[in-house]
């Protein structure tokens, strides 16, 4: 599932390849405040590895078989304005994992997250899937706002260790149920 080309009705979700990782790289530099809102910068993006290795999680098995980086394309203009990342599988077998959404600046607010989450979220329930999962850093407000309006309305965990510090970044856990 989620295999080679999923299209919207303004986009296009292509698996991503070598070839556009500066491309992907300038949507990333275009996140700002990536810094500020999830204590680390741009190194965290790794496209090449992901492409060759996958964004694996933390579970045993895991396999570059259930990852798929996807580029977004703009179908009108065929410009790159975005990307995604998934894992089929975690942290149950129900659960699609989106690791990673990402619109370039100057694309947002237009409805797109929107509609790949609603794409993705058609897939995933045709193929046997029954939620969908992410984390978000509490301090992503603008992300938070997203996700909680796209249906991620449950809570199932809160990432964070020892006493409250400045200098520390915690994520929540959300699951929308298809
Ligand atoms: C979070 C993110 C992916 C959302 O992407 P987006 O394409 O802007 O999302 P949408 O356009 O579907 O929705 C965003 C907002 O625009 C509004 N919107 C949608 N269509 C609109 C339109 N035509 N006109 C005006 N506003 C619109 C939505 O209602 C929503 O409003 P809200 O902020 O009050 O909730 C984007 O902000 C982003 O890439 N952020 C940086 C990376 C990041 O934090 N990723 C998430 C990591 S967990």
């Amino acid at each position: 599932m989620l295999k080679g080309t999923l299209i919207t009705s303004r986009l296009l979700l292509k698996e991503a390849i070598h070839e556009e990782c500066s491309k992907l790289k300038s949507v990333l530099h275009t996140w700002t405040d990536k810094q500020l809102v999830e204590g680390s910068g741009y190194e965290s993006e790794e496209f090449e590895k992901w492409i060759s290795e996958g964004d694996l999680p933390p579970i045993e098995n895991a396999c570059k078989e259930n990852y798929r980086l996807k580029s977004i394309y703009l179908k009108e203009e065929s410009k790159l304005i975005g990307y995604t990342g998934l894992y089929m599988g975690y942290p149950a077998k129900d659960c699609l994992w989106i690791g990673i959404l990402v619109i370039d600046s100057g694309y947002r607010k237009n409805g797109y997250a929107q509609e790949i989450i609603s794409r993705i979220s058609d897939d995933a329930g045709a193929n046997g899937f029954s939620k969908l999962g992410i984390a978000v850093y509490l301090n992503n407000w603008r992300a938070l706002r997203f996700w909680t309006k796209a249906g991620f309305d449950r809570v199932t965990g809160i990432s964070c260790d020892g006493e409250y510090e400045e200098e520390k970044f915690a994520t929540i856990k959300l699951q929308k149920e298809l």
